[in-house]
């Protein structure tokens, strides 16, 4: 217990019988240390996206080890993991190749406060790999590579504000944390939308310097920028949403997006946090040949490690070098040596991979969602289940409006459920399918076999008569 505890702690939710196979008694270790933990830190654990209801009715899930696709927790229950650390896992969990460099990382030591030659390495493979980066600089999240590359265009363009779209997620700074999963009803028009907090805490003045419109909607962009262009630094956007239903962009739009802010002297940040080296070795700017003059890389460029990178074109990226006029990038951790270990590796083993490695899998993607579509739909439930590359959503749906129409998040966000597809999700972790437990990425890694498709669609079908 924290020292200046004086409540009892809480296991919210926990207590519930389980819908799946595996019942509470099977998770006693992890309910005793989601208990201890609950007077050690917030929600229990450091991201409040793991927190004490997360996987409820199961209690928090506290993993002891992975290996290739395979998860053991703490009581020895053992999963086939398509959860694959938050979209970070894409070539298994510690791949050989990768351990053995962060290994003669660990060996070397952590940190010397200098340069030294695997980051020039690391910076060589990934401008050579991702087509709109000339340079780039190594930090440690996503969040602070999109935080850093909102400053750059604000400092390139001397404008203040940015301009992100309803439905978004680009992290948890401030500046990010506007309209990213907005009430439907609150929003007001669509031309002139409310602004609204993720959370409590974020400045009004803050949120005043962000813009926000609907996705995949040129017109509008285009009124937009042609009325405040001359304020706008930036336009920031996923090439897919992501993060709220994944919905593709319609033909065009995005090479609309490249003209539009070319043409109002605004600057383009894609962020490929998700869709970087989780789609193909290019990320989707190679799969939809959009050409932003900022990105920003995650999740899946270390696989697991906390290693991020902001790439871009070079005389913007040059704006973060040193210079009176130009934007400060600093870090202690930014470019670590054992991430960047981890990083470097983890590239060379998805370039051996190569673009054939990715087709097998988006078969497998493919045969799964394929696969899920039918058992969930022959068992009566509306369902819809986009893909992109290494990743899908299963979406409930309430059968009233047709999702092929969904075209942003004011389309999908009254029509989708959340009860069926935690209890979809918890039916299917009581069966040994490691699954986000609330509806979002599920993801392929190429350490899938075709059997293990195979087993996720058989506990699919016990799961879906628990829904
Ligand atoms: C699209 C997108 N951008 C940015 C981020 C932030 O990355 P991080 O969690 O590494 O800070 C995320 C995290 O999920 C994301 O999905």
């Amino acid at each position: 217990m924290g020292k200046h505890s004086a409540r009892e702690p809480s296991v919210s939710r926990a207590e519930h019988e389980p819908y799946g196979a595996r019942g509470l008694d099977e998770f006693s270790r992890s309910l005793a240390l989601q208990r201890a933990a609950d007077g050690e830190l917030p929600e229990a654990t450091s991201s409040n996206y793991r927190g004490k209801s997360s996987y409820a009715p199961y209690p928090m899930i506290y993993m002891r080890e992975g290996d290739g696709a395979e998860l053991t927790d703490v009581d020895g229950n053992t999963y086939l993991d398509f959860h694959c650390g938050v979209s970070s896992i894409i070539n298994g969990h510690g791949p050989a190749a990768q351990r053995a460099a962060v290994k003669r990382q660990v060996d070397r030591g952590a940190y010397f406060a200098t340069t030294y030659e695997r980051e020039l390495e690391a910076a060589e493979l990934l401008n050579d790999m991702v087509p709109a980066s000339d340079l780039t600089k190594f930090i440690s999240t996503g969040t602070e590579g999109i935080m850093s590359a909102l400053r750059l265009a604000r400092a390139y363009t001397g404008k203040e504000k940015v301009l992100k779209f309803e439905g978004m997620y680009h992290g948890h700074t401030d500046y990010a944390l506007v309209n990213v999963h907005p009430d439907v009803e609150s929003l007001g028009t669509r031309s002139n939308p409310t602004r609204i907090p993720e959370t409590t805490g974020v400045p009004r003045a803050t949120m005043e310097t962000v813009e926000s419109i609907p996705w995949n909607d040129a017109a509008l962009l285009e009124q937009k920028l042609e009325r405040d262009g001359d304020e706008i630094a930036a336009v920031v956007t996923e090439a897919v949403m992501s993060n709220s239903g994944l919905l593709w962009p319609d033909d065009g739009y995005l090479a609309d997006l490249r003209r539009l802010t070319r043409e109002h002297d605004v600057l383009l940040i894609l962020d490929e946090v998700v869709t970087g080296f989780r789609m193909g070795l290019q990320g989707a700017q190679g799969y939809f040949d959009v050409d932003p003059d900022l990105a920003v890389f995650g999740k899946a460029m270390a696989n697991g490690y906390p290693c991020a990178a902001l790439t871009g074109r070079e005389d913007v990226m040059r704006f973060l070098e040193a210079g009176s006029d130009r934007a400060t990038f600093m870090g202690t951790f930014s470019g670590n040596p054992l991430v960047v270990a981890a990083a470097h590796a983890n590239l060379e083993l998805l370039q051996e991979t190569g673009e054939s490695g990715y087709a097998d899998l988006y078969e497998r993607g493919e045969r799964l969602t394929g696969g899920l579509r039918e058992i969930i739909g022959d068992a009566g439930h509306d369902v819809f289940v986009p893909e992109f590359g290494g990743f899908f959503y299963v979406h409930f749906t309430d059968g009233e409006s047709d999702p092929a129409e969904w075209r942003e998040w004011r389309d999908l966000a009254p029509h989708t459920e959340e009860e069926p597809y935690e209890r979809f999700a918890s039916a299917m972790i009581g069966e040994g399918i490691f699954l986000p437990p609330k509806t979002g990425r599920i993801n392929l890694m190429h350490a899938h076999t075709d059997a293990h498709i195979d087993e996720a669609l058989e506990a699919a079908k016990e799961a879906i008569t628990q829904v």
